[in-house]
């Protein structure tokens, strides 16, 4: 039922004749084809994301978990003004991610980067302290589930002054309730959702999904106004 509402109202909302559907439905098929997990966001989830950077008039976003780029395009095709750094660990899904936005015409406004989440992400963080990169507008963190927080924290720090972030995949079929769980993607959601509901810098909130992906969640956060 929730595949067949998500089909339906999807090809009303975001219908064939859109400029960026078939380099997206490419990517999607591309991807499969290249043997990538069917774990990408949902048409209308990254959509969604996509809106969120027009409504907050983002520049530059910070994806982590690039899979085959499905998202990424998302992201850059609905905002022409959007720069879109996304980084990934698995040498293949590079390669298909590149080929999928080299195939979409993005390649100057997404910048695919190989590597260990926290290794680059931390480089990144120099680079954006030292001034030498933009502060991201927003953040997509949707990578091993493990290092949640710590992409979290990071995020926090490289972001613009009233930047958004959403972590994916919190809720798992609603076993992030489940305080004796010892699956460490579970750890990592719980981790994410209890750190940031303290955290000072930000206000956050979870909104539970349910569509083609099944049911689950994300992890919403603003950043406070600096007060001084
Ligand atoms: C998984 C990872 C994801 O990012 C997702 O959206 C769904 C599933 C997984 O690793 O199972
Ligand atoms: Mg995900």
């Amino acid at each position: 039922q929730w595949t067949v509402v998500d089909e339906y109202a999807t090809s009303h909302t975001h219908p064939a004749s859109r400029p960026n559907t078939k380099a997206l439905q490419d990517a999607h098929d591309q991807s499969l084809a290249a043997g990538l997990p069917n774990i990408a966001a949902s048409p209308a989830q990254a959509k969604f994301l996509a809106l969120w950077c027009r409504i907050l008039g983002v520049t530059h976003a910070l994806e982590l978990g690039t899979l085959g780029g499905y998202t990424a395009i998302w992201l850059a095709s609905e905002n022409p003004e959007l720069h879109v750094t996304t980084i990934e660990l698995d040498a293949h899904h590079v390669a298909v991610a590149r080929k999928n936005i080299e195939a979409a015409g993005l390649s100057g406004r997404i910048e695919v980067i190989e590597g260990e989440g926290i290794v680059v992400v931390k480089r990144l963080r120099e680079e954006v302290l030292r001034g030498e990169r933009e502060r991201f507008g927003f953040s997509f963190i949707d990578a091993d589930k493990e290092n949640n927080w710590n992409y979290f924290d990071l995020a926090v720090e490289m972001s613009t002054p009233k930047a958004a972030i959403c972590v994916d995949n919190v809720v798992r079929r609603g076993r992030v309730a489940d305080a004796a769980s010892t699956d460490a993607r579970i750890h990592g959601a719980r981790e994410v959702i209890e750190k940031a509901g303290k955290d000072p810098r930000v206000d956050s909130v979870v909104i539970q999904t349910v569509g083609e992906k099944g049911y689950d969640g994300w992890l919403w956060a603003v950043l406070n106004e600096k007060r001084e």
